[in-house]
C-alpha cells in the first residue's frame, strides 16, 4: 500500500512538473487551471496524510514556506562577472576588431540575446535537483535565496526524462514582468499603498524577501542565458542554450548566431525597436561570441570577459519643463505632489504629469518650478521625473517644502512615523469623499454601475451625497435635476444603487475602503469572523492569528474602527440594508444523510466544480475532508478518481458515484 502511495506521489509530482513546464516554459499548455489545481489538491493530501515522502522541492512548495530570519551568504565557485557594455555603435566595431585581431584568422560566430532587466541568479543542479539559487552578491560571494527561487514557476526544481549531468551549473536572470508588475501596484493602490518604481527594483526587492510565500505571489520569471558543466562539454553557446532548453529550462526565443558585424547591428537596431512589444523590460543586447574554446582563448580582463559586450539601448527619456507641482490627495487622505508638465511624446504616448512620490525626493532631486527635467518611463504607464536636465537649467538651492495644510480643505497635514508620505486626516476632505465613493461603486467592490469618476464629481460638488451611506438616500427626482443627468440614467443609478444591497459581506467590507484589506482580505476576514460586530471588537492580535492577516492589515483595521465617523458610517449603512453578515455557510440544512458526516471527493466531477460541492456539504451539515481515513463517511467519485478510491475500499468506506451523490442531495437543494 505505501509503495502504492509512494508512486502516485511520484507520478503526481511528475505530472505536476510536467504541465508547469508546459504551461510556464513551452506556454503550450494542455490543461486548465482547475484541473491543475485538482491534482495539486491530491498531491497536497496524500502528502500531508504520508509525511515520509516529504520532498522540499515538491511542486506544492512552489507557494513558498516558512519565513527565515536572513540569508546565509554563499562564495561563487567562480567569480559572476558582469559585462562591458556600451551605448554606441562605434565602441562595437571597436570590440568587434579587437576580437578578430586576437582570434588571428579562426572562424567564429557571435550570438546575440536580449539583455534582460532584472537581477542575475546562478542554479546549482545535483542529480537534477536543485541545489542553490544565489544572488550575483559582490561577484564573489552572494546571498542564498534558494527558497524564494522555487517559487518562481518556470525554474525546474527537479528534472526528469532526458539525461542531464550529474552536476552543472545554469545561469540567468530574473524579472518582473510588465503585467505582473501593474498588477501588483494596482493591488498596492487598491489597499492605499504606495506603489513600486519599476519592475527591476521591484524584482531585487522582492528576492530580498524573508517570506517566501509574498514572493510567490509576485509573479517573478526566471529566463537562462548561461550553462556550465564538468561533464558535458558542448562546442558552442549556443548549443549550450539549446541543451537547457530541452532540459525544460527557460531559454528565451530572440536570439541569433549571427555570422558577420553586419547581421549583429541588425539583431541590435530589430531589437530597440521591438523592445516594447516584449511582455517585459530589456535594457539592451549581449554579444557573445558564440565558440567556447575562443571564447577561452580570450578569456577574461579583471571585470569582465573579453568575448562579449552589452550593447546597451538609450533609456527612453525626454527633457520638459516642470511648469508647477501640485498636490494630489487619495481616497486614504495620502497627499502625492505631481509635476505638471510641458506635453512631451515619450515612447508611444504624450506625458504632461508625473508623480513626485513625495517631499524627500523632490529635496533630493532639487527640483522646482521652471526648471527643465528628464522625465523616464519605467515599466509602469506612470512615468516619472528622473532628475534636473542640468544641461538646460541648474538644479534649485531652495528646498521644496509641503504645505501645512491640504490644497483641498485646508486641514493640517499630518506625517505617521518613518512614512514619508504626509496624509490629510479629515474625512471630509471633498478627493477623499470622491474616492471613498469610487472605490465603493468599483467593480470588485459593490460593482455599481453608472457611478463612475465623472458622476460621483457631480454628486459630491452638488452637494447631494458627503459620503457612501448617503448614496442609499438618493432619490430618481434629485438625481434627474443634476446637469446631464436625465430621468432614465437617474432611475437606472437608483436601481443599481439598490441592487448594492444583495452584494455579500465580503464585498461590503472591501468596499469600506479600509487601508491594506484588499478583495482577498475581505474575503478572509468574512469567513472567518462572520460579522462586522465581530471585526468591529476584534484586537490587534485576534486578528493576526487569522490566516492571511499580517501585522499591518491587522493594525489598520482597529485604527479603522477606532475612528468614531466611520462606525456611524457602518451603521447607517446597516441601516440602509446592506450586507453585514457572511451567510455562506452558515445557514446549514438539518438532518440530511451528510449532517455531521465528512466526505470526501475525488477525481473530475462532471455537474458541479468541487468547491461547490463541498460548499454543498458543509451546507448540508457535514465535512469535507482532503484524504481519506477510517473517520471518513463517504467517499464521492468522479471522473478518473485516483488512489483515493482504491484506499476507500479497502477502509470499507461507501464509495458513491456522482449520479447517486446528486440524488442523495436532490431533497435539500
Ligand atoms: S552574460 C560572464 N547574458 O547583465 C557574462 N548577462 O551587465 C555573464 N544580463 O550581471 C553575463 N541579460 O545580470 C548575460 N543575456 C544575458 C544577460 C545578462 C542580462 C545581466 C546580468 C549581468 C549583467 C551585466
Amino acid at each position: 500500500m505505501s509503495s502504492d502511495i509512494k508512486s502516485r506521489i511520484e507520478q503526481l509530482r511528475e505530472e505536476l512538473n510536467r504541465h508547469t513546464y508546459l504551461y510556464y516554459v513551452a506556454a503550450t499548455p494542455e490543461i486548465g487551471d482547475e484541473q491543475f489545481d485538482f491534482l495539486l489538491k491530491e498531491l497536497e493530501s496524500l502528502e500531508k496524510e504520508n509525511p515520509e515522502f516529504d520532498d522540499p522541492l515538491s511542486p506544492t512548495r512552489r507557494v513558498g514556506g516558512e519565513p527565515v530570519k536572513g540569508f546565509v551568504t554563499v562564495n561563487h565557485p567562480k567569480p559572476m562577472l558582469s559585462l562591458a557594455n556600451t551605448y554606441s555603435q562605434a565602441e562595437i566595431e571597436d570590440f568587434d576588431k579587437r576580437v578578430r585581431d586576437s582570434l588571428g584568422d579562426k572562424p567564429f560566430q557571435y550570438h546575440c540575446e536580449l539583455k534582460f532587466d532584472g537581477v542575475a541568479v546562478r542554479l546549482e543542479y545535483e542529480n537534477g535537483r536543485l541545489k542553490l539559487a544565489a544572488t550575483r552578491g559582490d561577484g564573489v560571494s552572494g546571498d542564498d535565496i534558494t527558497e524564494n527561487v522555487k517559487t518562481i514557476r518556470n525554474v525546474p526544481l527537479t528534472l526528469s526524462g532526458q539525461k542531464f549531468p550529474e552536476k552543472f551549473e545554469v545561469r540567468g536572470e530574473i524579472l518582473m514582468p510588465l503585467e505582473a508588475f501593474r498588477k501588483l501596484n494596482e493591488s498596492q493602490t487598491e489597499a492605499g499603498d504606495k506603489t513600486f518604481a519599476n519592475p527591476r527594483n521591484t524584482t531585487s526587492g522582492t528576492l530580498k524577501l524573508q517570506d517566501s510565500k509574498i514572493v510567490a505571489k509576485r509573479n517573478l520569471q526566471f529566463f537562462a542565458y548561461y550553462f556550465e558543466s564538468e561533464t558535458e562539454n558542448l562546442n558552442t553557446h549556443s548549443a549550450n542554450l539549446d541543451f537547457i532548453s530541452s532540459l525544460g529550462f527557460p531559454v528565451y526565443s530572440a536570439r541569433k548566431v549571427c555570422n558577420s558585424l553586419a547581421e549583429v547591428e541588425k539583431f541590435i537596431s530589430e531589437w530597440e525597436e521591438k523592445r516594447e512589444s516584449l511582455p517585459f523590460e530589456i535594457d539592451g543586447v549581449v554579444i557573445k561570441v558564440d565558440q567556447i574554446n575562443l571564447q577561452e582563448e580570450l578569456g577574461f580582463t579583471s571585470k569582465v570577459p573579453r568575448w562579449a559586450i552589452a550593447r546597451k539601448f538609450a533609456a527612453r527619456q525626454a527633457s520638459t519643463l516642470l511648469k508647477e507641482i501640485i498636490l494630489q490627495v487619495g481616497r486614504t487622505g495620502a497627499v502625492t505632489p505631481v509635476a505638471v508638465l510641458e506635453p512631451v511624446f515619450l515612447a508611444g504616448s504624450t506625458i504632461s504629469r508625473a508623480t513626485l512620490h513625495n517631499e524627500d525626493e523632490i529635496r533630493r532631486k532639487k527640483l522646482a518650478p521652471g526648471l527643465f527635467v528628464l522625465i523616464e518611463k519605467g515599466g509602469d504607464v506612470i512615468p516619472k521625473v528622473v532628475s534636473v536636465d542640468e544641461s538646460k537649467s541648474k538644479p534649485s538651492d531652495s528646498p521644496w517644502k509641503m504645505p501645512d495644510t491640504c490644497p483641498e480643505c485646508e486641514s493640517t497635514l499630518v506625517k505617521e512615523g518613518e512614512d514619508a508620505v504626509y496624509r490629510c486626516a479629515n474625512p471630509d476632505c471633498p478627493p477623499q469623499i470622491r474616492g471613498r465613493i469610487e472605490h465603493f461603486a468599483s467593480r470588485d467592490a459593490l460593482n455599481i454601475e453608472g457611478l463612475g469618476e465623472s458622476v460621483v464629481d457631480l454628486l459630491v460638488s452638488s452637494g447631494l451625497v458627503h459620503d457612501v451611506d448617503d448614496l442609499f438616500s438618493l432619490t430618481t427626482e434629485q438625481l434627474a435635476s443634476l446637469e446631464r443627468m436625465g430621468e432614465k440614467s437617474a432611475s437606472n443609478l437608483v436601481n443599481s444603487i439598490s441592487a448594492a444591497k444583495e452584494q455579500p459581506f465580503s464585498k461590503v467590507l472591501f468596499a469600506l475602503g479600509i487601508r491594506h484589506v484588499g478583495a482577498n482580505g475581505a474575503k478572509v476576514l468574512a469567513r472567518n469572523l462572520k460579522t462586522i460586530s465581530a471585526i468591529q471588537n476584534a484586537t490587534q492580535e485576534e486578528l493576526t492569528r487569522i490566516n492571511e492577516i499580517g501585522e499591518t492589515t491587522a493594525a489598520s483595521i482597529v485604527s479603522w474602527f477606532g475612528n468614531e465617523y466611520n462606525c456611524n458610517i457602518i451603521n447607517r449603512l446597516t441601516h440602509a440594508g446592506l450586507q453585514f453578515e457572511d451567510f455562506s455557510s452558515t445557514e446549514t440544512v438539518a438532518g440530511s444523510p451528510f449532517t455531521g458526516k465528512t466526505v470526501v471527493f475525488t477525481g473530475t466531477l462532471e455537474t458541479m466544480k468541487r468547491d461547490e460541492a463541498e460548499t454543498l456539504i458543509e451546507k448540508l451539515g457535514g465535512k469535507s475532508s482532503g484524504s481519506v481515513s477510517k473517520k471518513t463517511h463517504f467517499v464521492v467519485t468522479g471522473a478518473d478518481a485516483g488512489s483515493k478510491a482504491a484506499k476507500a475500499s479497502e477502509l470499507g468506506v461507501p464509495i458513491l458515484t456522482e449520479a447517486q451523490f446528486r440524488e442523495m442531495i436532490l431533497p435539500y437543494v
